[in-house]
């Protein structure tokens, strides 16, 4: 057994275009250089975009929060996206984004999400149900984790409606990102827009039925009014920017509710996936968060309620998007000349934020390749710039919150049930495609606890 958990084995040679442009195809992160987990900055030019990753703390804060307006979202996210989830709060800029994000901001008030406990520890129940069949063998935990965030994304959205097939919603979804997300390295690269995009050719028809099944579920919720604990769709419905007074219509709705479907459902099982995997590679960690797990739950499935109470499960979670960003590349075009870490930036600049080359960097991070959660003890002793799973800013993930305490209440309850082990040569491979996704899955033995 190694001591370090799994990484990116990242380049140390320059490449030139042909052969990054092949490796991207296999693993963006294998494109960030090696460098960029020593250094504040690293520049280049591929294609004809010059391009800056962007590791240092100062500078990081310039981009997503001093200059925003001036950095907005690459056209590579826009590219991805828009065709499935439209001029939605994740992808829109300016006047269109602001009146968007205050009209959703109340949706995920510390209170709706703390109100919406209750799927996520129904998620986690059927969880701890499905692993009953399986102890004492190999199971996929990503595969399970996939399955219990889809419970949880599918009974927060279109739920209560059984006229609507959210099955078909979200793999309609999940195929239509997961095809273009390959190619969307080539534009991160520059490769003019001629050059054509495979995955561009899946888009009609199945994202069209999608669009048409959910206005109509959403049309038939505005008839029938709320659920008695409102959903999202519910809190969305209701929600309005207190500025203009503008609601959301039916296609915006829709457009935002795919939109959390997309930045919420596999990020949250990658998240999960990841935190077991490491949990199994350090079997101490492991055992002090079941006993946390177990004093405080008592035999329950854990709840919205237990969240504070259940410290060293959050740290597990901290380090774990640290250490696996799911987000781990994030690019904005810089529309002013700017100075950033004393590097000349120019309007058209390509600017990535690499989110896992930030998270490993050896200036900020002391032994930044190992798995320690305590590094999350005093979470204010750590420069919010220097740790982004999130992002931060104006543009911060609106979702974070509902994220971490799913994660916490899925986590602590599978760890008070089960025990998990590494299987040897089955250890996972990180690979980035759009997300930091673990290849073949996250192998683990399930035993009881
Ligand atoms: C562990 C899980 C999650 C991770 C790691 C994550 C990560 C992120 C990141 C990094 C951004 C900023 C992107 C950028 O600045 O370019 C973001 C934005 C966003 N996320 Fe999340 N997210 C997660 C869960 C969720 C959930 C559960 C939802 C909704 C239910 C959600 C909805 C959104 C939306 C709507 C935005 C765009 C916000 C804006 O631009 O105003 N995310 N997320």
């Amino acid at each position: 057994m190694t001591s370090l958990p799994v990484r990116v084995p990242l380049v140390s040679q320059p490449m030139g275009v042909l052969e990054s442009l092949q490796t991207a195809r296999r693993n963006v992160l294998e494109i960030i250089p090696d460098i960029a987990t020593k250094q504040p900055i690293v520049s280049g030019k591929t294609a004809t975009v010059r391009w800056h990753m962007v590791m240092d703390p100062t500078a990081l804060r310039r981009v997503l929060l001093e200059q925003v307006e001036h950095y907005p979202k690459s056209d590579v996210t826009k590219n991805i996206l828009e065709p499935a989830i439209g001029d939605s709060l994740f992808v829109a800029e300016g006047a269109h984004w602001r009146w968007q994000r205050r009209a959703a901001s109340p949706v995920f008030s510390h209170r709706n999400v703390h109100n919406l406990g209750p799927v996520m520890s129904l998620a986690a129940e059927r969880s701890v149900d499905r692993l009953a069949g399986q102890t004492g063998r190999a199971v996929d935990m990503f595969e399970d984790m996939v399955a219990t965030t889809f419970d949880v994304i599918s009974d927060v959205t279109f739920s209560g409606d059984d006229s609507v097939d959210r099955d078909a919603i979200h793999h309609a979804i999940d195929r239509y990102v997961a095809s273009t997300a390959k190619m969307s390295v080539m534009d991160i690269l520059g490769v003019p827009t001629w050059v054509p995009r495979p995955g561009r050719f899946f888009s009609g028809n199945a994202l069209k039925q999608t669009k048409r099944i959910a206005d109509k579920a959403i049309d038939a919720r505005r008839t029938k009014g709320p659920r008695a604990v409102p959903d999202l769709l519910d809190l969305l419905l209701e929600g309005e920017d207190p500025k203009t007074k503008r609601q959301m219509n039916t296609a915006e709705l829709r457009d935002n509710l795919l939109t959390f479907i997309v930045a919420g459902h596999e990020t949250t099982a990658l998240t999960l996936a990841w935190a077991l995997y490491l949990c199994a590679f350090d079997p101490d960690v492991q055992d002090r968060a079941r006993e946390e797990a177990q004093q405080v739950l008592n035999g329950d499935i854990a709840t919205a309620d237990h969240v504070p109470q259940l410290p060293f499960t959050r740290m597990i979670i901290d380090e774990t998007l640290r250490l696996y960003p799911p987000a781990a590349f994030l690019s904005r075009t810089a529309r002013i000349h700017d100075d950033l870490c004393g590097r000349k930036i120019q309007p058209g600049d390509t600017v990535t934020l690499p989110v896992y080359a930030l998270h490993r960097n050896s200036v900020i991070w002391e032994n930044p390749d190992a798995f320690d959660p305590e590094r999350f003890a005093d979470p204010k002793s750590i420069d919010r710039y220097a740790y982004l799973p999130f992002g931060n800013g104006p543009r911060i993930c609106i979702g974070a919150q509902f994220a971490i305490q799913e994660a916490v209440i899925i986590l602590a309850t599978l760890l008070s049930r089960y025990r998990f082990t590494r299987i040897p040569g089955k250890d996972p491979k990180p690979v980035m495609i759009l997300t930091l996704r673990p290849e073949g899955g996250v192998w683990l033995q399930v035993d009881p606890a």
